[in-house]
């Protein structure tokens, strides 16, 4: 793990943007792994004004979001799907036909997650996977458990993701309590990831994921295992260290 500490989250989408941009341009059909959320705002604003300067070309990029609600619809106004639109697709040149994020609507939601996998394989892999990690340690929303699950999956959100999303949502009831994640497995196979964390809030989180054991009790502790991982911290997250 590099790891790489900022005074503040802009200069982080800065730095996280260049990495980004420099795949973009090296290869122009290159296949992107986006996360939501507040963490990659930064970086996603970062990405919008290089393209806006003409240094980047989104036509022909492929994207792979991390993961959506189950039981709202890609309509609702906090669906991540929505989120990736307001938020960078819709400011950037990238067509609408090669962004995939996970839709849990048919009524086999095995089928739903196998295909998600499976068109991420036939798209080549993902090049460049940039991540969140959540106060329990989540990354996508592998949440703590007994062992990592591997590929694309439904699962129960925890109290503290829970949580932790209420911000978004009128109340805690509205927040949807399952969702559709890529697995341990699927964001391991990306060939390059980024993972950023900001505040002191994600200060124990940092610390497990570097310092501890691997474990799935904080599953981005197996990011310790992957040979290209570039860690994105500013000083409150890195003050644990
Ligand atoms: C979002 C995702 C989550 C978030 C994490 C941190 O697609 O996969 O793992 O990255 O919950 O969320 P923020 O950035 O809002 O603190």
């Amino acid at each position: 793990m590099e790891i790489k500490i900022y005074k503040d989250a802009e200069s982080i989408g800065r730095a996280a943007a260049g990495m980004f941009a420099a795949k973009i341009i090296e290869n122009p059909k290159c296949v992107l792994g986006m996360a939501t959320g507040s963490t990659p705002l930064p970086t996603y604003n970062a990405l919008i004004e290089l393209y806006n300067i003409n240094v980047l070309d989104f036509r022909m990029v492929k994207t792979f979001n991390l993961d959506e609600y189950v039981g709202i619809g890609r309509e609702h106004g906090q669906s991540y799907y929505r989120f990736m639109f307001d938020n960078l697709f819709s400011k950037v040149n990238i067509s609408p036909k090669n962004v995939h994020v996970p839709n849990p609507v048919s009524k086999n939601f095995e089928d739903d997650c196998a295909a998600y996998d499976a068109a991420i394989e036939k798209s080549g892999g993902i090049d460049l996977q940039i991540l969140g990690i959540g106060h329990n340690g989540h990354i996508a929303f592998n949440e703590p458990s007994k062992v990592f699950p591997f590929g694309t999956h439904i699962v129960n959100l925890t109290k503290s993701t829970i949580e932790a999303n209420q911000r978004f949502f009128k109340n805690i009831d509205e927040v949807p309590k399952k969702a559709m994640t890529m697995g341990i497995g699927s964001i391991m196979k990306a060939r390059e990831i980024i993972i950023i964390a900001t505040g002191k809030e994600k200060a124990e989180a940092v610390k497990a994921m570097i310092k501890g054991n691997v474990d799935p009790m904080c599953p981005a502790s197996v990011l310790q295992l992957h040979h290209k991982v570039t860690v994105f911290l500013d000083k409150e997250a890195a003050s644990l260290l």
